[in-house]
């Protein structure tokens, strides 16, 4: 079986997206709502829930999922809906203070600091129940406080404790509802650069515009651009959870799409939004082939970061598509018509190595036996991009930063948190901070460069834990 994924989902955004991709794995693996499995006649199980879910000798399934947040509603809503079924209570952490963490970063990180051995022994717990423990998946916001600060904190002691492990994040960027919202994101972005693997990166103005255009719902909810994420997060696993001959591992696909540990923001697009993910208003969609999805994904009005900014220079990119066998059979050789196609269209950076990568997924029996013939005839897919597209975001949280730190503004709450006297000066934090993202901005501008890996360090070279970059390399584009 591949290897198991632990979820951690820290904070408000963190757990509605947690919401939303639980009911959505729930569906696809024909599990109910509190756990149990549902009992249809006919459909023959070709999945592997176990990457996601643990069960027990009655047969119901728990997800490998750790639940944090420092005050109590959605959490108590995500139990309300499943029954107080679905989740284990003893992977469940909510503060005992209850008051959230006021958009403060440095309120998340210490309290995630004080609580460590809390959180760890569940950590353990849950690894426990593992055969082939892969790697962990963090789902947060970077602008509030406990998304953010306690996610910071949470990278920085998955990277001491399981530093062989993957550790890949769903981090979710503000629309700037949140004031102190740059300083936030630029306090979690060093733990995102120096602690964790692989970030896919959403902006929530890209998810609002594509839900609306998409979804034809005027203002979209946070209900609605989670289901966006929750869509990209199934696609992104669909090949450990319906396993086929390759990209059967999270390691696999990710030393696909991160040649070098310096470069490693992933953006999504995904299409068409069909009524088996996101729109149950889809049933017009006209018909979708891998042909049209391959070429559709490279639409920047699809890109759900920096949403319509100009197309940045690929550094690799990775197609799932998925759908039935029949809608998939006699496909391979659209996909190379639209793969050649596909490649006059992109910009790669000149030393990468310029191919698609394309993995084919399965659609889940589960959905496609209550789907209709229509949506069943549609090929769905998800592009990730490693991209300077990545660019227009990182600068502008920088210049907000700036701004904001140029006049001291709002700085009162980080100086008097108890960070200063349990942690250490948060000036120098914030400083070090700032260097960190001004680095990354420039490893990605230099990305672009034909000289991109004469530049690199001998210290760099060595690598990360992403291996088998060189390898992936010498794949044909397609490996189906
Ligand atoms: P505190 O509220 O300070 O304890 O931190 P938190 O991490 O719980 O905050 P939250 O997750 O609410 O982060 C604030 C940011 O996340 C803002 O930019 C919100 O717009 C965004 N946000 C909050 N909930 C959601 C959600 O369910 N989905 C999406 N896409 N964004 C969300």
């Amino acid at each position: 079986m591949p290897g198991e994924i632990i979820t951690l989902q820290a904070g408000q955004c963190g757990n509605q997206v947690g919401q939303q991709f639980w009911s959505q794995l729930c569906g696809e693996h024909g599990i109910e709502k509190d756990g149990m499995p549902v009992k249809v006649e006919g459909i023959e199980r070709n999945d592997q829930p176990g990457v996601f879910f643990r069960t027990n000798s009655s047969g119901r399934y728990t997800p490998r999922a750790i639940l944090i947040d420092l005050e109590p509603r959605v959490i108590n809503s995500i139990k309300a809906e499943t029954n107080d079924g679905l989740f284990d209570p003893k992977d469940i952490y909510v503060s005992s203070e209850g008051g959230g963490a006021a958009n403060r970063w440095a309120e998340g990180y210490v309290n995630a600091m004080r609580n460590k051995e809390e959180i760890l022994d569940m950590i353990n717990r849950e690894i426990d129940s593992c055969d082939n423990f892969e790697g962990f998946q963090l789902l947060h916001s970077v602008a509030g406080g406990t998304g953010s600060g306690f996610g910071s904190f949470l990278l920085e002691e998955l990277s001491d404790n399981y530093s062989k492990k993957l550790v890949q994040t769903y981090s979710v960027f503000g629309a700037s509802e949140v004031v102190v919202q740059p300083y936030n994101t630029v306090l979690t972005l060093k733990r995102l650069v120096e602690h964790s693997d692989a970030n896919i990166i959403v902006d929530n103005n890209s998810l609002t515009t594509i839900a609306s255009k998409n979804l034809q719902v005027l203002s979209p909810s946070y209900n609605d651009t989670n289901k966006l994420i929750s869509t990209v997060m199934s696609a992104c696993t669909n090949t450990l959870r319906f396993p086929s001959y390759s990209y059967n591992s999270l390691t696999s696909i990710l030393s696909t799409l991160i040649p070098t540990p310096d470069l490693h923001f992933l953006i999504p697009s995904y299409t068409p939004f069909t009524s088996d993910f996101v729109n149950a208003a889809a049933k017009e969609i006209r018909g979708s082939t891998a042909y049209d999805v391959i070429l559709e994904v490279l639409d920047k009005k699809l890109r759900m970061c920096s949403y319509n900014e100009p197309n940045g220079v690929n550094i690799s990119v990775f197609d799932i598509l998925m759908g039935t066998e029949k809608s998939m059979a006699s496909q391979s050789e659209s996909i190379q018509k639209a793969l050649i196609k596909a490649r006059e269209r992109i910009q790669f950076a000149p030393w990468s190595s310029s191919a698609i990568h394309v993995a084919v997924g399965s659609k889940s029996p589960f959905i496609a036996k209550g789907d209709t013939r229509e949506t069943n005839d549609i090929v769905s897919g998800l592009m990730l991009a490693n991209s300077t597209s990545i660019l227009p975001i990182l600068r502008q949280v920088a210049n907000q930063y700036d701004q904001l730190m140029h006049r001291n503004a709002f700085l009162n709450n980080y100086l008097n948190s108890d960070y200063d006297t349990e942690v250490g000066d948060i000036m120098d934090e914030f400083n070090d901070s700032r260097e960190v993202l001004e680095n990354q901005i420039a490893e990605y501008q230099l990305s672009e460069s034909i000289n991109y890996l004469n530049e690199v360090d001998e210290e760099d070279e060595e690598g990360g834990k992403v291996e088998g970059a060189d390898q992936q390399e010498a794949d044909v584009e397609m490996n189906l």
